[in-house]
């Protein structure tokens, strides 16, 4: 046996010392490269919440087009706009990168991973089911969930409050409520309790493992504690989304579905409300998509759809904490709508705020929830004058981008103007929702919901940060996290 491992490696070693074929990218800068293991050990040892500040170094050191080579795995790092512009709309490379493939036991091959054909048809299914016509019927949902925010803030004792707590509350319920039609908040059952844990456990496990390269094969990380954890987290919240989709399907076969008579469902007095999973439903029946294709969807809007919103939100209300000017200009625009009314925000309300989309669109410049895409190339194409080959991996730096002097003047600085005056002036200087094909598909319920959330605190609210002009040291795994929590005094105020 050892002389056969021993045989394997020399023949290895060989052909990657004479044989192996030359790559363009291997001419690119990057950090030093060993023979056979690359740059494999430029970033051992760097603990796990160390990695992104230490990434942000690179493109000083390398430039805006570099290159890790891991053994024979090439991953071609971008922070260029021209260069995001030729990859986001490369209209066959859509194909993820690898750390998405442990989202694939939970996911599936839902709309977030798969790739190919099956992308494809899956899009043209669900694109309608994002239409804003569609995402109208849950401005109630968005509304309830607001208030119930509102409320509990002013419920809580004085003093600094943990906003990721909070707001991870508050995304997961309105995620919950539109794409399944369950109201989390309300059910006190074990499996209701059970499942809220598991969706916000998930993610975690997801990126202990991504970080720890021993734990990738199957085989070993479903021995370990962290594995049987997730196994058991992954029966929990199947059987979940299955029981809501079976309840779902029967009550639309005893009352009809509601996707027939939309206009019904946006009435203040209407009892059942429209979740995406009825659209889902809907398609099954046209043949569009079967019971596999609605729990991967499923799980996948409920992934995608909170995390993201309430890293922003949290963000966000970190920065307007520090920035009583912004506050004000919320305040006053939102008075100039509701006068003194303290009716809550209705759609064409939310369409009024204009300077409270400005400061969401900051907030998504500045600490843009996923700060980087990445994707493994399926055919070689032209990057301006360098060839990258089938095989490669390429990251694109949104972060890092977003924050560019030569983009954004005093780029470090908080001001929503900037995406008033028009100094955004390249397409793609701003993608915090990706570009092309492969971009959100939940852009435009996100703006909605996070329109509807900050418009609502800053009416009942004045923020306070717990230290001024303090920026929190960041972490990213498939979001972008503050390593520790951000604390915020939230001081009620009268309407005038
Ligand atoms: C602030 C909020 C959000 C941000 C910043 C955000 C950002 C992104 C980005 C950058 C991508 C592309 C990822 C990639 O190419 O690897 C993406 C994809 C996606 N997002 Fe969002 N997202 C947000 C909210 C949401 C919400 C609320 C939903 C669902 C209700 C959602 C559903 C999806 C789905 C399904 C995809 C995959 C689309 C595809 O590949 O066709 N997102 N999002």
């Amino acid at each position: 046996m050892f002389w056969l491992i021993g045989g394997i490696v020399i023949l290895f070693v060989i052909w990657k010392l004479f044989f192996e074929e030359e790559n363009p990218l291997d001419h690119l800068p990057g950090p030093k490269k060993w023979p056979i293991v690359g740059c494999a050990f430029s970033l051992l040892g760097t603990p796990y919440d160390d990695l992104f500040s230490t990434m942000l170094e690179f493109p000083k050191k390398y430039g805006y087009r570099y290159v890790l080579k891991i053994f024979s795995r090439r991953i071609l790092h971008v922070y260029n706009v021209d260069d995001f512009e030729i990859i986001l709309t490369h209209s066959r490379n859509i194909t993820k990168n690898r750390p998405y493939d442990f989202l694939e036991p939970w996911l599936g091959a839902g709309l977030l991973i798969s790739t190919g054909s099956k992308w494809h048809r899956r899009r043209k299914t669900l694109t309608p089911t994002f239409h804003f016509n569609i995402l109208r019927n849950f401005s109630k949902v968005f509304e309830e969930k607001s208030r119930d925010l509102v409320h509990k803030l002013k419920n809580m004792p004085e003093g600094n409050v943990d906003v990721l707590s909070v707001i991870g509350d508050f995304t997961l319920y309105t995620i919950c409520e539109t794409a399944m039609g369950t109201q989390l908040d309300c059910d006190s059952s074990t499996s209701a309790v059970e499942y809220k844990d598991t969706i916000k456990n998930m993610g975690t496990q997801v990126i202990s493992r991504l970080t720890k390269f021993w734990l990738h094969p199957d085989l070993l990380f479903y021995q370990t504690s962290l594995g049987k954890q997730f196994a058991r987290n992954l029966v929990t919240a199947h059987s979940f989304a299955d029981n809501v989709i079976a309840e779902r399907k029967k009550r639309i076969d005893q009352e009809g579905s509601l996707v027939k008579n939309l206009e019904d469902t946006t009435k203040d007095n209407s009892k059942r409300r429209l979740a995406l999973l009825d659209l889902l439903i809907e398609a099954e029946s046209n043949g569009e998509i079967d019971v596999e294709g609605i729990r991967e969807e499923v799980n996948t809007f409920m992934f995608e759809g909170h995390d993201t919103t309430a890293m922003a939100l949290s963000f966000g209300l970190m920065l307007l904490a520090d920035h009583e000017d912004v506050q004000e200009r919320i305040f006053e625009e939102c008075k100039a709508i509701f006068g003194n009314s303290d009716r809550t925000p209705s759609w064409s309300d939310l369409a009024e705020m204009k300077y409270l989309e400005a400061t969401i669109k900051e907030i998504l410049r500045l600490y843009p929830s996923v700060p980087f895409i990445g994707r493994e190339i399926t055919e070689d194409f032209m990057l301006g004058d360098i060839l990258v080959k089938k095989g490669v991996e390429v990251l694109v730096h949104i972060y890092d981008m977003q924050r560019r002097a030569d983009l954004y003047p005093d780029p470090e600085a908080f001001q929503p103007e900037r995406f008033l005056n028009g100094e955004v002036r390249h397409p793609y200087a701003f993608v915090p929702f990706s570009a092309g094909p492969r971009n959100c598909i939940g852009q435009k319920f996100a703006m909605q919901e996070m329109k509807c959330a900050l418009s609502e605190i800053c009416r009942n609210f004045t923020l306070v940060a717990a230290e001024r002009g303090a920026r929190p040291k960041l972490k990213a795994d498939i979001v972008l996290r503050p390593v520790h929590p951000i604390y915020v005094k939230f001081i009620p105020r009268s309407r005038d």
